[in-house]
């Protein structure tokens, strides 16, 4: 697939369906996101993947916690946005809102939920970095978290990054018996979209240009 076709289409995914990813094809994306480049090629990131019972033992637990301790779905600020960041994120909202009606939950309970569960994805992947690093190496799992976005969308598949589920960083660690040297990054739902779904049937836009680009000359 041209990669800029690829970046163009991709988009996160909030419903999957019920069809098994297989493991050459889980190890191939992971490999892609290997590729990334990092300072001194110390490559910080790294990948646990789940799937079957496992993630449904995971997805489960999580859905308990956040049943209980009910955190929020935002943008995890300790200082009000500025206005631009919070109208993106409303128009995102806004771009979901008619189609997670459908679902007949709330937004954020269709979010909370969802996030918890990984959307229903066969697969769950979480992110970590060893805690040696310091916060500017999560610069270096970002670019290739992105590879790993791109190259499921290059093979066909679905993902949603879902950065809620840290909160829970403590139990997802002695869940997936993750080292407490390690801290637990993001979580990625993984699988094939259920096209059908209208949870899917929509794509947030992106600024102009001139709004992310200036020029001094
Ligand atoms: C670091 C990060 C954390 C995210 N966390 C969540 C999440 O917890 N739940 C969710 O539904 N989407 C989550 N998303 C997906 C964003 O909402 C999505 O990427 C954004 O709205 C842009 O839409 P697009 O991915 O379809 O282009 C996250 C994305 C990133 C990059």
């Amino acid at each position: 697939m041209d990669l800029f076709k690829a970046m163009s289409e991709r988009k996160s995914t909030r419903a999957y369906l019920d069809k098994a990813v297989s493991r050459k094809d889980i190890e191939e994306i992971i490999r892609y996101a290997g590729m990334a480049p990092s300072a001194i090629n110390m490559q910080p990131w790294e990948y646990v993947v789940t799937y079957g019972e496992e993630k449904d033992r995971l997805s489960q637990l999580l859905s308990k916690i956040q049943a209980e301790r009910s955190v929020p779905c935002g943008p995890g600020t300790s200082k009000p946005l500025p206005d631009k960041f919070l109208k993106r994120s409303r128009d995102a909202s806004r771009a979901m809102m008619p189609q997670i009606k459908n679902t007949g939950l709330a937004f954020n309970k269709f979010v909370e939920e969802g996030s918890c569960s990984f959307y229903g994805a066969p697969i769950a992947v979480v992110v970590a970095i060893d805690k040696v690093f310091p916060h500017l190496r999560y610069l270096d799992v970002g670019l290739s978290i992105s590879y790993l976005l791109l190259a499921a969308h290059a093979k066909g598949l679905g993902t949603c990054p879902v950065g809620l589920i840290t909160v829970y960083a403590e139990e997802i660690g002695f869940f997936l018996n993750i080292p407490q040297e390690k801290e637990i990054l993001l979580g990625i739902a993984l699988g094939y979209a259920d096209e059908n779904s209208p949870v899917n049937n929509f794509k947030t836009q992106r600024e102009e240009l001139s709004e992310i680009l200036s020029w001094y000359e």
